[in-house]
């Protein structure tokens, strides 16, 4: 499959999908305190996914049992929700998530704190956010997809960060993995050529200590070998000549 460029019948789509995905982010943070379990936010995350009549894209994707991906601590991403996993003051938790709306896809995570939370942790989950602007800024028809992974990279390692090589970014469309992959470090090659119309999923997956990932026995959960903390932030953007729009962010913020 090639990169595909939207028109802009499908660009209104995406937008739409982003803005409601927007929403579910918003919603599922303002749940999120000390003694709600991870279920509880899938539960809140799919009923505003469903509510709005769109499908939690990752919901049997790939034999995923969830609608959002609930990730604490030193878990990096694919945390599978359960009843008994409660959130505790100082942890941090990733939320990712992803619906469909008229056949198009949106997906993206965000990093919170639950209470209070050590300065190490709220630097992290800051530096992540910032590394996904670092590359957004390169995100721009002309440049190339190693412009956006060499940004992200070059924010991330000189601070002494993890960054995740085992799972990268992607197209997004009509299919929640689209090409190209993007990874969140720098390639030995420019990458494909960005055009208009292109719709990414950039998210780069940050650790305190070593980058090192292991797969816990659900075959789901990604953790750092080290049980170094992890951050993840994600938004799907559109390439546009200038500046790229984001879909996944209310234009207050969230
Ligand atoms: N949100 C993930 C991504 O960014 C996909 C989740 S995979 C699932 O690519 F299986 F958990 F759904
Ligand atoms: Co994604």
């Amino acid at each position: 499959m090639a990169v595909t460029i939207k028109s802009k019948s499908e660009i209104e789509y995406m937008r739409e999908a982003g803005r409601m995905l927007a929403i579910v982010h918003q919603e599922m943070a303002g749940i999120i305190k000390p003694g709600i379990s991870t279920m509880d936010i899938n539960r809140k995350g799919e009923a505003v996914i469903r509510k709005f009549g769109c499908i939690p894209s990752f919901l049997n994707y790939h034999g995923y049992p969830a609608s959002i991906c609930v990730s604490v601590n030193e878990e990096i991403v694919h945390g599978i929700p359960r009843e008994d996993k409660v959130l505790q003051e100082g942890d941090i938790v990733s939320l990712d998530a992803g619906l469909i709306y008229k056949g198009y896809h949106a997906d993206a995570a965000r990093t919170h704190g639950v209470g209070k939370i050590s300065d190490e942790a709220k630097l992290l989950i800051e530096d992540t956010e910032k590394s996904f602007f670092q590359g957004l800024k390169h995100a721009i028809s002309g440049n190339h997809l190693n412009d956006i992974c060499s940004a992200i990279d070059g924010y991330v390692t000189p601070r002494g960060y993890g960054i995740v090589k085992e799972l990268v970014g992607h197209g997004i469309g009509t299919e929640l993995h689209e090409p190209p992959e993007i990874p969140n470090f720098k390639m030995n090659r420019r990458g494909i050529r960005l055009q208009n119309g292109m719709t990414l999923a950039i998210e780069p997956m940050i650790t305190a200590g070593s980058p090192d990932t292991k797969w816990m026995p659900d075959r789901w959960t990604v953790v750092t070998k080290d049980k170094s903390l992890a951050a993840h932030y994600e938004n799907t953007v559109l390439i546009t000549e200038g500046l790229p729009e984001i879909l996944t962010l209310l234009s207050e913020g969230n």
